[in-house]
């Protein structure tokens, strides 16, 4: 809905200009949407979810504007794709895998923050919001029709990393799980175990890696499926939670193990301080990642894990806030000093990536577990390397900061109660779709300030 507002609003600051045909990224479809259909050449329109489908930069052969993810797309294909090397897998560099690349800044990401900066009617909180463009964000895999922009992407990175002399590396989001987001709603994904999903995960996975092998040169660096494995650790008491567990190990399983053959380095997701960093769950936490990290065969591609991703804990806070009161791991600096020494101990020699797009302002929840397009926050600290800790490879934007984490209709099939909380941003758009006030406060808010 809001997304629908806001490129009103957008047009109607530019009436001279008709669009009869989207931009590239543009909306070109959905439930309720009433604007163009069709999109300008070289982009076609693509079924991101039943409210929102999307021009994505390719030609009419390679997909079309149906839904191309049914379950008849179930069995496993085995893509022939012609590989032009044998891609970066025998040999991981030692150390982090972010030092010696310059991130790769998604034109997905990119064109969106400009749209919106573009539809702002104060000049000087445009030019700010113009700037975040220029931060490297991650681009989400959250449907297997994004597959073939991470081409174009790593396409666009080769030819940078060329052109530039400065090597890439292109940060992305796995994040297809069937059964997904099982212990809430507002992000439900497009498979489901009891239908096939297994195999289209598998099918998912394979389309990532086939994409990857086409362009040895630049380096790749995964979040792998957010909030997945944490929810193994404390939501089994939730019936869907406890019926995708077996699923999603396997399923995570076949992700590490294909993405290391292919030289990706990867983070697994593992909540943030107020969820696993309890006393009664940090452990059960670090025995089950070094399960995963196992039963990948101890790839060092299997870098360590990533927290914090999409949330809004500080890295290192000031005091601790008073939402967690009890917990001795009131940020995230405290919860990955907690977490490594055990995971080292169970086998693990794990790194951290930690999410810092939305941390810039502090004690803004009624709970510690809200998580919902929180009022008030602003973007946190800038990517880095520079970290207060060796356990810690870089400070990340995971989360692509103005994309909504849900909606907050009361009426629609992905809506979570989450999203209506008085600490939540009101009204807002479905998951994953532009949210142009929120993306205004996060400018407006941002600590470094922008
Ligand atoms: C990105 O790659 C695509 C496909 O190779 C190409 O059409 C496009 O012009 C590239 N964009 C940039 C900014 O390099
Ligand atoms: C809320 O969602 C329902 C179901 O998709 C839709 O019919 C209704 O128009 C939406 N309401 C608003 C205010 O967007």
């Amino acid at each position: 809905m809001f997304k629908f507002a806001s490129l009103l609003a957008f047009l109607s600051v530019l009436p001279s200009i008709s669009y009869a045909q989207s931009q590239v990224y543009g909306q070109c479809g959905g439930i309720q949407w009433g604007g163009p259909t069709t999109c300008v050449s070289g982009s076609v329109c693509t079924y991101v979810n039943d409210y929102y489908s999307q021009c994505l930069p390719g030609s009419a052969t390679s997909s079309t504007s149906t839904r191309s993810t049914t379950s008849s797309t179930s069995t496993r294909t085995t893509t022939s794709t012609t590989t032009t090397g044998t891609g970066p897998t025998s040999t991981p560099a030692a150390g982090n895998p972010f030092v010696g690349y310059d991130v790769f800044l998604n034109p997905y990401y990119a064109a969106e923050v400009k749209a919106a900066a573009a539809a702002m009617t104060d000049s000087s909180l445009a030019a700010k919001a113009a700037s975040v463009a220029n931060i490297p964000s991650f681009f989400w895999l959250d449907t297997v029709s994004k597959v073939p922009t991470l081409g174009t992407f790593l396409s666009n990175a080769t030819a940078l990393q060329t052109s530039s002399g400065k090597k890439q590396i292109v940060p992305i989001v796995v994040y297809d799980l069937p059964d997904r987001d099982c212990a809430a709603k507002a992000s439900n994904g497009e498979f489901s175990i009891a239908n096939g999903g297994q195999a289209n995960y598998y099918n998912y996975i394979d389309q990532i890696v086939a994409q990857i092998k086409q362009y040895p040169n630049v380096r790749v660096v995964a979040v792998i499926e957010p909030d997945s494995l944490a929810n193994l650790v404390t939501n089994l008491n939730v019936a869907k939670c406890a019926n995708a567990q077996t699923t999603y190990k396997t399923c995570v399983t076949y992700a590490l193990q294909q993405l290391a053959s292919v030289g990706v380095y990867m983070y697994m997701d593992a909540g943030h301080a107020g969820w696993l960093g309890w006393p009664a769950n940090i452990q059960p936490a670090a025995s089950l990642f070094a399960s995963m990290y196992k039963s990948a065969n101890s790839s060092p591609f299997v870098r360590g894990l990533a927290t914090n991703v999409a949330n809004y804990n500080a890295l290192s806070a000031a005091s601790p806030d008073p939402i967690t009161q009890g917990n001795s791991n009131y940020d995230e600096l405290h919860y990955i000093q907690a977490l490594g020494p055990m995971l080292a101990s169970a086998g693990f020699p794990a790194q951290f990536v930690v999410d810092q797009g939305r941390s810039g302002q502090q004690n803004l929840r009624n709970q510690w577990g809200d998580w919902c397009n929180i009022k008030g926050a602003g973007f946190g600290t800038r990517p880095t390397t520079s970290t207060p800790s060796s356990l810690i490879d870089a400070i990340v934007w995971v989360k692509p900061g103005g994309e909504s984490d849900g909606t907050s209709n009361s009426s629609s099939p992905r809506f979570d109660s989450t999203c209506s909380l008085s600490d939540a941003t009101q009204p807002a758009p479905e998951a994953g779709t532009w949210f142009q006030t929120y993306f205004e406060t996060l400018v407006s808010k941002a600590n470094p300030s922008l």
